[in-house]
Protein backbone atom coordinates (compact mmCIF):
# COMPACT_ATOMS: atom_id res chain seq x y z
CA UNK A 1 0.00 0.00 0.00
CA UNK A 2 1.09 3.32 -0.81
CA UNK A 3 2.23 5.30 1.96
CA UNK A 4 1.84 9.28 2.76
CA UNK A 5 4.89 11.13 3.96
CA UNK A 6 4.15 14.23 5.48
CA UNK A 7 7.09 17.16 5.72
CA UNK A 8 6.30 20.26 8.38
CA UNK A 9 5.93 22.06 11.16
CA UNK A 10 4.98 20.91 15.03
CA UNK A 11 4.52 22.71 17.49
CA UNK A 12 2.85 23.11 20.64
CA UNK A 13 -0.09 25.26 21.06
CA UNK A 14 -1.27 27.50 23.86
CA UNK A 15 -5.09 28.15 23.12
CA UNK A 16 -7.56 29.96 25.06
CA UNK A 17 -11.28 30.21 24.37
CA UNK A 18 -12.70 33.45 24.52
CA UNK A 19 -16.25 34.66 23.87
CA UNK A 20 -15.12 37.28 21.11
CA UNK A 21 -11.39 37.56 19.35
CA UNK A 22 -9.46 40.31 20.90
CA UNK A 23 -9.18 43.98 19.68
CA UNK A 24 -5.83 45.89 20.22
CA UNK A 25 -5.94 47.14 23.87
CA UNK A 26 -8.34 44.77 25.23
CA UNK A 27 -7.72 42.53 28.39
CA UNK A 28 -10.13 39.24 28.40
CA UNK A 29 -10.84 36.57 30.52
CA UNK A 30 -10.66 32.96 28.93
CA UNK A 31 -10.53 29.05 29.37
CA UNK A 32 -6.75 28.27 28.49
CA UNK A 33 -6.09 24.69 27.21
CA UNK A 34 -2.52 23.06 25.75
CA UNK A 35 -1.87 20.30 23.21
CA UNK A 36 -0.03 19.23 20.43
CA UNK A 37 -0.60 20.89 17.18
CA UNK A 38 1.52 22.62 14.16
CA UNK A 39 0.32 22.48 10.44
CA UNK A 40 2.71 19.52 9.86
CA UNK A 41 1.69 17.23 12.21
CA UNK A 42 -1.99 17.86 12.08
CA UNK A 43 -1.66 16.78 8.83
CA UNK A 44 0.00 13.89 9.98
CA UNK A 45 -2.20 12.67 12.20
CA UNK A 46 -5.17 13.40 9.93
CA UNK A 47 -3.63 10.95 7.38
CA UNK A 48 -2.79 8.34 9.82
CA UNK A 49 -6.38 7.55 11.91
CA UNK A 50 -7.84 8.28 7.60
CA UNK A 51 -5.78 4.80 7.57
CA UNK A 52 -2.56 5.74 5.90
CA UNK A 53 0.99 4.31 6.45
CA UNK A 54 2.25 7.54 7.55
CA UNK A 55 5.57 9.21 7.37
CA UNK A 56 6.26 12.56 9.56
CA UNK A 57 9.33 14.44 8.91
CA UNK A 58 9.99 17.72 11.45
CA UNK A 59 12.63 19.51 13.68
CA UNK A 60 12.73 19.47 17.23
CA UNK A 61 14.23 20.80 20.49
CA UNK A 62 15.35 19.26 23.43
CA UNK A 63 12.54 19.48 25.58
CA UNK A 64 8.81 18.46 26.65
CA UNK A 65 7.49 19.52 23.37
CA UNK A 66 9.38 17.46 21.44
CA UNK A 67 8.87 14.11 23.93
CA UNK A 68 5.02 15.31 23.64
CA UNK A 69 5.64 14.72 19.47
CA UNK A 70 7.51 11.34 20.21
CA UNK A 71 5.13 10.14 22.64
CA UNK A 72 1.98 10.82 20.24
CA UNK A 73 3.87 9.70 17.17
CA UNK A 74 4.36 6.09 18.84
CA UNK A 75 0.74 6.18 20.41
CA UNK A 76 -0.57 6.40 16.48
CA UNK A 77 1.62 4.99 15.15
CA UNK A 78 3.39 7.17 12.83
CA UNK A 79 6.93 6.87 11.88
CA UNK A 80 8.64 9.79 13.31
CA UNK A 81 12.32 11.04 11.21
CA UNK A 82 13.25 14.34 13.77
CA UNK A 83 15.92 16.67 13.31
CA UNK A 84 17.14 18.20 16.31
CA UNK A 85 17.61 21.58 16.92
CA UNK A 86 19.38 23.76 19.64
CA UNK A 87 16.07 26.26 19.58
CA UNK A 88 12.81 25.48 21.07
CA UNK A 89 10.37 22.63 19.72
CA UNK A 90 7.28 24.88 17.92
CA UNK A 91 4.89 26.96 19.12
CA UNK A 92 1.28 28.56 18.74
CA UNK A 93 -0.65 31.09 20.48
CA UNK A 94 -4.12 30.29 19.43
CA UNK A 95 -7.96 32.27 20.53
CA UNK A 96 -11.02 30.88 19.35
CA UNK A 97 -14.12 32.16 19.89
CA UNK A 98 -17.56 31.22 20.61
CA UNK A 99 -19.00 30.26 16.32
CA UNK A 100 -15.15 28.07 16.92
CA UNK A 101 -13.33 30.79 14.68
CA UNK A 102 -9.58 31.27 15.32
CA UNK A 103 -6.67 33.78 15.12
CA UNK A 104 -3.09 31.85 15.17
CA UNK A 105 0.90 33.77 16.44
CA UNK A 106 3.56 31.08 15.81
CA UNK A 107 6.53 30.97 17.17
CA UNK A 108 8.23 29.19 14.61
CA UNK A 109 11.36 27.74 17.07
CA UNK A 110 12.69 24.46 16.15
CA UNK A 111 10.62 24.57 12.90
CA UNK A 112 12.76 26.89 11.31
CA UNK A 113 15.70 24.59 11.78
CA UNK A 114 14.44 22.00 9.23
CA UNK A 115 17.02 21.84 6.21
CA UNK A 116 17.03 20.22 3.41
CA UNK A 117 19.79 17.49 3.43
CA UNK A 118 18.45 15.73 6.42
CA UNK A 119 14.80 16.08 4.30
CA UNK A 120 16.43 14.48 1.74
CA UNK A 121 17.82 11.43 3.54
CA UNK A 122 14.12 10.92 5.57
CA UNK A 123 12.83 10.59 1.88
CA UNK A 124 14.72 7.63 0.95
CA UNK A 125 12.45 5.14 0.02
CA UNK A 126 9.83 6.96 -0.87
CA UNK A 127 8.18 5.28 -3.53
CA UNK A 128 6.01 5.73 -7.51
CA UNK A 129 2.23 5.99 -5.64
CA UNK A 130 3.28 7.75 -1.98
CA UNK A 131 1.83 10.62 -1.68
CA UNK A 132 4.46 13.31 -0.37
CA UNK A 133 2.13 16.58 1.73
CA UNK A 134 4.05 19.73 2.62
CA UNK A 135 2.89 23.34 3.66
CA UNK A 136 5.18 26.40 4.89
CA UNK A 137 5.38 26.63 8.46
CA UNK A 138 9.28 25.18 7.37
CA UNK A 139 11.54 27.20 5.49
CA UNK A 140 10.17 27.39 2.17
CA UNK A 141 13.59 26.16 0.82
CA UNK A 142 13.54 23.10 2.42
CA UNK A 143 9.97 22.81 1.30
CA UNK A 144 11.11 23.12 -2.51
CA UNK A 145 13.50 20.30 -1.76
CA UNK A 146 11.17 17.69 -0.25
CA UNK A 147 8.49 18.18 -3.31
CA UNK A 148 11.60 18.35 -6.08
CA UNK A 149 12.87 14.79 -4.28
CA UNK A 150 9.37 13.22 -4.38
CA UNK A 151 8.80 14.47 -7.85
CA UNK A 152 11.88 12.40 -9.10
CA UNK A 153 10.91 9.81 -6.61
CA UNK A 154 7.47 9.73 -9.00
CA UNK A 155 5.70 10.64 -5.73
CA UNK A 156 2.26 12.77 -5.79
CA UNK A 157 2.97 15.90 -4.17
CA UNK A 158 0.34 18.27 -2.52
CA UNK A 159 1.14 21.69 -1.28
CA UNK A 160 -0.75 23.18 1.60
CA UNK A 161 0.38 26.88 1.26
CA UNK A 162 -0.08 27.40 4.76
CA UNK A 163 0.15 30.34 5.92
CA UNK A 164 -0.61 32.66 3.47
CA UNK A 165 2.05 35.41 4.50
CA UNK A 166 4.85 33.10 3.28
CA UNK A 167 6.16 33.81 -0.13
CA UNK A 168 6.83 30.83 -2.70
CA UNK A 169 8.78 31.13 -6.23
CA UNK A 170 7.70 29.43 -9.16
CA UNK A 171 10.32 26.77 -8.86
CA UNK A 172 8.22 25.81 -5.96
CA UNK A 173 4.71 25.56 -7.56
CA UNK A 174 6.78 23.58 -10.83
CA UNK A 175 6.93 20.42 -8.24
CA UNK A 176 2.77 20.37 -7.38
CA UNK A 177 0.57 17.85 -8.38
CA UNK A 178 -2.20 19.37 -5.78
CA UNK A 179 -1.77 23.14 -4.50
CA UNK A 180 -5.13 23.22 -1.68
CA UNK A 181 -5.12 26.97 -0.71
CA UNK A 182 -7.79 28.49 1.37
CA UNK A 183 -9.65 31.36 0.03
CA UNK A 184 -6.93 33.49 1.83
CA UNK A 185 -4.12 32.03 0.20
CA UNK A 186 -5.22 31.83 -3.05
CA UNK A 187 -5.76 35.02 -3.20
CA UNK A 188 -2.16 35.86 -2.06
CA UNK A 189 -1.20 33.60 -4.41
CA UNK A 190 -2.74 35.15 -7.34
CA UNK A 191 -1.53 38.28 -6.46
CA UNK A 192 2.19 37.34 -6.25
CA UNK A 193 2.02 34.77 -9.42
CA UNK A 194 -1.07 35.77 -11.58
CA UNK A 195 -0.73 39.54 -11.23
CA UNK A 196 -4.43 40.39 -10.53
CA UNK A 197 -5.77 41.65 -7.29
CA UNK A 198 -8.59 40.07 -5.31
CA UNK A 199 -10.09 40.43 -1.89
CA UNK A 200 -9.89 37.41 -0.49
CA UNK A 201 -13.36 37.75 1.63
CA UNK A 202 -14.88 37.40 -2.32
CA UNK A 203 -12.75 34.57 -3.60
CA UNK A 204 -15.91 32.61 -2.61
CA UNK A 205 -18.47 34.82 -4.56
CA UNK A 206 -16.54 34.16 -7.73
CA UNK A 207 -18.00 32.66 -10.64
CA UNK A 208 -16.88 28.90 -11.85
CA UNK A 209 -14.85 30.17 -15.15
CA UNK A 210 -13.45 33.49 -13.36
CA UNK A 211 -12.36 30.75 -10.43
CA UNK A 212 -11.13 28.18 -12.52
CA UNK A 213 -9.13 30.43 -15.13
CA UNK A 214 -7.45 32.17 -12.33
CA UNK A 215 -6.44 28.63 -10.86
CA UNK A 216 -5.20 27.36 -14.78
CA UNK A 217 -2.79 30.41 -14.77
CA UNK A 218 -1.62 29.85 -11.53
CA UNK A 219 -0.83 26.22 -11.36
CA UNK A 220 -1.61 25.46 -15.80
CA UNK A 221 -0.05 21.58 -15.14
CA UNK A 222 -1.46 20.63 -11.56
CA UNK A 223 -4.86 20.29 -9.83
CA UNK A 224 -5.72 23.33 -7.24
CA UNK A 225 -8.42 23.05 -4.55
CA UNK A 226 -9.49 26.30 -2.99
CA UNK A 227 -10.76 24.83 0.35
CA UNK A 228 -13.87 27.66 1.23
CA UNK A 229 -14.35 26.45 5.06
CA UNK A 230 -18.44 26.60 5.59
CA UNK A 231 -18.87 26.55 1.30
CA UNK A 232 -17.30 23.42 0.97
CA UNK A 233 -14.60 24.06 -1.47
CA UNK A 234 -13.79 24.66 -5.36
CA UNK A 235 -11.81 21.76 -7.77
CA UNK A 236 -9.86 22.79 -11.25
CA UNK A 237 -8.12 20.48 -13.08
CA UNK A 238 -5.73 21.01 -16.32
CA UNK A 239 -7.77 20.00 -19.76
CA UNK A 240 -5.30 17.45 -20.31
CA UNK A 241 -5.57 15.76 -16.97
CA UNK A 242 -8.80 14.80 -15.14
CA UNK A 243 -8.07 12.65 -12.87
CA UNK A 244 -10.63 10.28 -12.88
CA UNK A 245 -12.99 13.42 -13.02
CA UNK A 246 -15.62 14.06 -15.53
CA UNK A 247 -15.26 18.01 -15.46
CA UNK A 248 -12.33 20.38 -15.69
CA UNK A 249 -13.91 22.54 -12.48
CA UNK A 250 -16.46 21.96 -10.01
CA UNK A 251 -17.66 22.88 -6.42
CA UNK A 252 -18.63 20.47 -3.45
CA UNK A 253 -20.49 21.98 -0.65
CA UNK A 254 -19.61 21.17 2.94
CA UNK A 255 -20.98 18.64 5.13
CA UNK A 256 -23.08 20.17 7.87
CA UNK A 257 -21.33 19.97 11.12
CA UNK A 258 -21.53 20.98 14.61
CA UNK A 259 -18.80 23.29 15.02
CA UNK A 260 -16.83 23.72 18.32
CA UNK A 261 -13.47 24.13 17.14
CA UNK A 262 -12.25 24.86 13.05
CA UNK A 263 -8.39 24.72 14.33
CA UNK A 264 -7.04 22.68 12.05
CA UNK A 265 -9.80 21.70 9.65
CA UNK A 266 -7.53 22.46 6.59
CA UNK A 267 -5.25 20.37 8.06
CA UNK A 268 -7.60 17.76 8.79
CA UNK A 269 -8.53 18.63 4.89
CA UNK A 270 -5.30 18.10 3.52
CA UNK A 271 -4.13 14.49 5.60
CA UNK A 272 -7.44 12.84 4.42
CA UNK A 273 -6.89 14.24 1.25
CA UNK A 274 -3.75 12.89 1.68
CA UNK A 275 -4.52 9.45 2.89
CA UNK A 276 -7.12 8.99 0.63
CA UNK A 277 -4.91 9.55 -2.62
CA UNK A 278 -2.54 7.34 -1.23
CA UNK A 279 -4.97 4.62 -0.15
CA UNK A 280 -7.32 4.58 -3.10
CA UNK A 281 -5.11 5.52 -6.11
CA UNK A 282 -8.01 4.17 -9.02
CA UNK A 283 -10.74 6.59 -7.69
CA UNK A 284 -11.67 9.86 -8.88
CA UNK A 285 -10.58 12.76 -7.78
CA UNK A 286 -14.14 14.47 -6.66
CA UNK A 287 -14.21 10.74 -4.25
CA UNK A 288 -10.80 11.89 -2.87
CA UNK A 289 -11.95 15.35 -2.17
CA UNK A 290 -15.70 14.28 -0.98
CA UNK A 291 -13.70 12.06 1.74
CA UNK A 292 -10.99 14.56 2.73
CA UNK A 293 -14.28 17.26 3.13
CA UNK A 294 -16.21 14.82 5.10
CA UNK A 295 -13.21 14.01 7.50
CA UNK A 296 -12.55 17.92 8.01
CA UNK A 297 -16.09 18.51 9.00
CA UNK A 298 -15.95 15.34 11.41
CA UNK A 299 -12.61 17.30 13.09
CA UNK A 300 -14.38 20.88 13.72
CA UNK A 301 -16.69 19.06 15.84
CA UNK A 302 -13.74 18.52 18.47
CA UNK A 303 -11.85 21.19 20.37
CA UNK A 304 -8.03 21.34 19.59
CA UNK A 305 -5.90 20.49 16.78
CA UNK A 306 -3.78 17.24 16.24
CA UNK A 307 -6.21 15.48 19.00
CA UNK A 308 -9.56 16.68 17.28
CA UNK A 309 -8.44 14.29 14.19
CA UNK A 310 -10.87 11.51 14.13
CA UNK A 311 -10.52 7.99 13.68
CA UNK A 312 -12.05 7.59 10.23
CA UNK A 313 -10.13 4.89 8.40
CA UNK A 314 -11.00 4.30 4.85
CA UNK A 315 -12.30 1.07 3.19
O1 LIG B 1 -3.61 24.90 11.27
C1 LIG B 1 -3.69 24.96 12.68
C2 LIG B 1 -2.30 25.00 13.25
O2 LIG B 1 -1.68 26.21 12.87
C3 LIG B 1 -2.23 25.00 14.76
O3 LIG B 1 -2.18 23.71 15.30
C4 LIG B 1 -1.00 25.83 15.04
O4 LIG B 1 0.05 25.11 15.65
C5 LIG B 1 -0.57 26.42 13.70
O5 LIG B 1 0.47 25.72 13.15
Amino acid sequence: MARVCVIGSFNVDHVWRVAALPQVGATLAGHYHTGPGGKGFNQAMAARRAGADTRFVCALGDDAGAQLARQLCSDDGIDLHSAASAAPTGTAGIYVDAEGRNCIVIGAGANADLQPPFVETALHGVQAGDVLLAQLESPPSTIFRALAAGRAQAATTLLNPAPANVAIDQSMLDQVDFLTPNETEFAALIGRHVGERIAADTVVGLDQPRLHRLCRELLPHGSVIITLGASGCFVSHPETHLRGDTHTCYRIPAEPAHVVDTTGAGDAFNGALAASLAQRPALACIEHVRFAGHYAARSTEHTGAALAMPHIAIV
